[in-house]
């Protein structure tokens, strides 16, 4: 039996974190899901509100379970920055593991009063579920921005941390520490990248005593991220960078084969890019250096070479 509270316990005190990729479809899944198999390390999906909308709230926790049951491997379900009591009841009913409650656009107050509702009504749903709450601003949209917003005067405190976490009996706090949703056109280019406060995350983790989650994880400085995680940072979000390589795979899936109609021949394109960076953030975050010769995700980049994906 799979336990995502117990899979962050683990990871905690084996120094590492715990990946969490956005789905929008089956290649997406697909390829999270066979570089989480292939590396051995657990995994968490999220389907933020506009994600479940497109697959389906229902739909989308069901081939999770079946995946998780029938390959008997720890992948999860996160119902990602879910901003109505409504929309985090739906989705504890349809079986998700765990629920970012996001009220972080309104007042401290209001937010904190907010999250203690939904953490009252969704463990009466579902005891074992795990609620996030979300505090500071790391703006908004898993996509590219024209450029990166300042958002450093709206960065947590501990003592925020702490009187909210205790007001609102949430199992795991998203703070603001230097990150931010969505990549500049230079973060994708790789001219530039996201920093991490650390020593402040280090600073909330003794505060706030509960795990941690670092949002708008794409684009962040590797080094910044390993250090993030042994100062406390137990879950990653990547969403982005999938979505990013998800459209160059398909692009060129499509110019390789312009006559093609097969969907199963086109798609494997962007299963194969979406595949290579969910790899390397699960190797960086769970501390993987050595891989199986067999492994697919040390093959996929000569399978791209192979395939003339430049
Ligand atoms: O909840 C989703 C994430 O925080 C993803 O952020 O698109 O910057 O990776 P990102
Ligand atoms: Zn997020």
């Amino acid at each position: 039996m799979h336990d995502i509270r117990n899979v962050l316990e683990l990871a905690r005190k084996s120094g590492v974190a715990v990946a969490h990729f956005n789905v929008a479809d089956l290649v997406l899944l697909k390829a999270v899901f066979s570089s989480a198999q292939e590396l051995q390390v657990p995994v968490l999906v999220g389907a933020s509100e506009g994600e479940r909308e497109f697959m389906g709230v229902r739909q989308i926790a069901a081939v999770v379970r079946s995946l998780r049951e029938e390959f008997d491997f720890p992948i999860f379900l996160n119902a990602d920055h879910t901003h109505t009591l409504g929309k985090a009841i739906e989705a504890a009913k349809a079986g998700f593991d765990t629920v970012v409650f996001d009220a972080s656009a309104l007042s401290f107050d209001e937010n904190a009063r907010q999250t203690k509702k939904a953490v009252e009504a969704l463990k009466a749903i579902n005891p074992t579920i795990l609620v996030e709450g979300e505090i500071g601003n790391i703006g908004t949209g898993s996509e590219i921005h024209q450029f990166a917003p300042d958002l450093s005067n709206y960065l947590t405190t501990p003592a925020e941390a702490r009187q909210f976490v205790e007001f609102t009996g949430v199992d795991v706090l998203a703070p603001a520490v230097g990150n931010m949703h969505g990549m500049s056109q230079k973060m994708v280019e790789g001219e530039n990248k996201k920093r991490l406060d650390i020593e402040r995350i280090a600073q909330i983790k003794t505060a706030a005593r509960v795990p941690l989650t670092l949002h708008g994880g794409s684009g962040t400085d590797d080094e910044d991220l390993r250090q993030a995680i042994s100062a406390g940072i137990s879950i990653v979000h990547i969403n982005t960078e999938l979505r990013v390589a998800w459209r160059r795979g398909l692009e060129s899936g499509l110019s390789a084969q312009p006559n093609q109609v097969v969907p199963y021949k086109i798609l494997p394109f962007p299963v194969m890019e979406v595949k290579l960076v969910a790899c390397a953030r699960l190797r960086l975050f769970n501390g993987v250096t050595q891989l199986p010769v067999e492994d697919e995700c040390a093959v996929a980049p000569r399978a791209r070479e192979e395939q003339g994906v430049s």
